[in-house]
């Protein structure tokens, strides 16, 4: 069996606190069994290196590694993410497709931010987890699958349960072994090493002298709350390191870094994710699909200009102000950009084990597709939203919304009368 040590530089983990040791010796247990486990921790404290560990030191190490980012993932299509679903099974699925669960059969799927799963796709799931079974969407046949759940969340399971928002038996189900994963600020001996690592790190990224504290600064480093963790204390050292002269940090610089610091008020710990923090999250998606649902517009009036046209000069100077929209300043890297580049369009799937078969790429380029049809409405829905909210702030000011949305104000227009706003 590999040491705690040896996980620690295999993995990049920083840290000798006892009980940051423990949770690693404990996913080193568990790893070759297939017992369920549920990673718990506050925002940032490092819960997703511990999937990883469990699967590469398991005898699944071959097989898939899956991580889905559950909060991620719009709630209409996230059983057929999970399960898959039949050819038919609502609007636009013209081809079956199978889901994580059989793609990873065999491996190992980390369900990232388990918490914020719908109640509905918590039933399917604890089907899995009980007899191995599911069921595509739209079908009635009963598929079975051999997979390693490993679960995270930031959140209190247990005011979940009240709330009614994640079902009880279900989490005695993925919980089977819980490791929890200590806050920063429960580990004041690693504080300063996590930092000079990280300072070292930047240092050489951006070939600079690494940046030294003070006694003073690391005493303001120990005392300071850290709500975001190990995140946060790489973004400070990040900060700093880029944006000071001075490389010799004192307390007073510091302090510019470490937002509410000089409080004696003891520091709302957030154990819950608000709701307000879920909405902006999604409205940061839905934006997302909204900008890339307009490139798409955008780039099948070109594509077809180029088939009637047949002549790619003409077709790029009767439609600079698209082309320039689309690809911006960086035209020619664009240009030249791979199928792999692409690749990367189609989130949240993410399979690091093994490289995949040209069927499976062309699996997930069908699939893009059909989210795309399947989720037309909300999305219509979304955008709507987001052009309101975007004319409230700015007063109506609607060159100021456009430029926020990221349209021209002719867009904006249109849209504006499409939706009778
Ligand atoms: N012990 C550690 N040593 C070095 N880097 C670490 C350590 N723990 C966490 N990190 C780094 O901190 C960042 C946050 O870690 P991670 O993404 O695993 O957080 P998390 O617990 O999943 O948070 P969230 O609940 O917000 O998703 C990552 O960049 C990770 O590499
Ligand atoms: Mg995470």
């Amino acid at each position: 069996m590999e040491s705690v040590q040896a996980i620690k530089q295999r993995f990049g983990i920083i840290g000798n606190d006892p009980k940051l040791n423990r949770a690693i010796e404990k996913a080193i247990q568990v790893a070759p069994t297939d017992i369920s486990v549920l990673v718990t921790g506050e925002s940032g404290v490092g819960k997703e290196s511990i999937p990883k560990i469990i699967h590469q030191l398991s005898h699944r190490k071959h097989g898939k590694y899956i991580a889905v980012n559950c909060g991620a993932i719009p709630e209409g299509t996230i059983d057929s993410e999970l399960f898959g679903h039949e050819k038919g099974a609502f609007t636009g699925a013209t081809q079956t497709r199978s889901g994580y669960f059989e793609v990873a059969d065999g491996g190992t799927i980390f369900l990232d931010e388990v918490g914020e799963l719908p109640l509905t796709t918590q039933v399917r799931l604890l089907r899995v987890l009980e007899n191995g079974e599911f069921i595509k969407v739209g079908s009635s046949k009963v598929q079975k699958t051999n997979v390693r759940i490993v679960a995270a969340t930031n959140v209190n399971m247990f005011e979940a349960i009240k709330k009614e928002k994640f079902r009880e038996d279900l989490y005695y189900r993925l919980s089977t072994v819980e490791i929890n994963l200590p806050a920063l600020r429960e580990r004041k001996e690693d504080i300063h090493l996590l930092f000079r690592k990280f300072a070292s790190d930047f240092a050489l990224k951006y070939k600079m002298p690494t940046v030294k504290l003070t006694d003073d600064a690391v005493n303001s480093l120990l005392k300071y709350r850290w709500n975001g963790n190990i995140r946060q204390l790489r973004n400070v050292a990040e900060q700093v390191s880029v944006l000071e002269h001075n490389r010799t940090i004192n307390a007073v610089t510091l302090q510019h870094y470490l937002p509410n610091t000089g409080s004696n008020l003891p520091a709302v710990v957030n154990n819950s994710k608000s709701e307000s923090d879920f909405s902006s999250e999604r409205e940061i998606l839905y934006k997302v699909l909204f900008d890339m649902k307009s490139d798409l517009n955008d780039l099948k009036k070109l594509t077809m200009e180029l088939m009637k046209n047949g002549s790619a000069k003409d077709v790029q100077k009767d439609n600079e102000h698209l082309i320039q929209k689309i690809y911006g300043d960086d035209k020619d890297d664009d240009f030249d950009a791979t199928i792999e580049d692409l690749d990367v369009l189609s989130i949240p799937e993410h399979i690091e084990a093994d490289e995949q078969s040209p069927s499976e790429t062309e699996d997930k380029y069908h699939f893009a597709e059909e989210i795309e049809e399947e989720e037309t409405l909300s999305l219509q829905d979304k955008e709507l939203e987001l052009i309101k909210k975007s004319l409230e702030r700015h007063n109506g000011k609607r060159k100021l919304a456009a430029a926020e949305l990221g349209i021209s104000e002719r867009t904006l227009y249109r849209k504006i009368k499409q939706y009778d706003l």
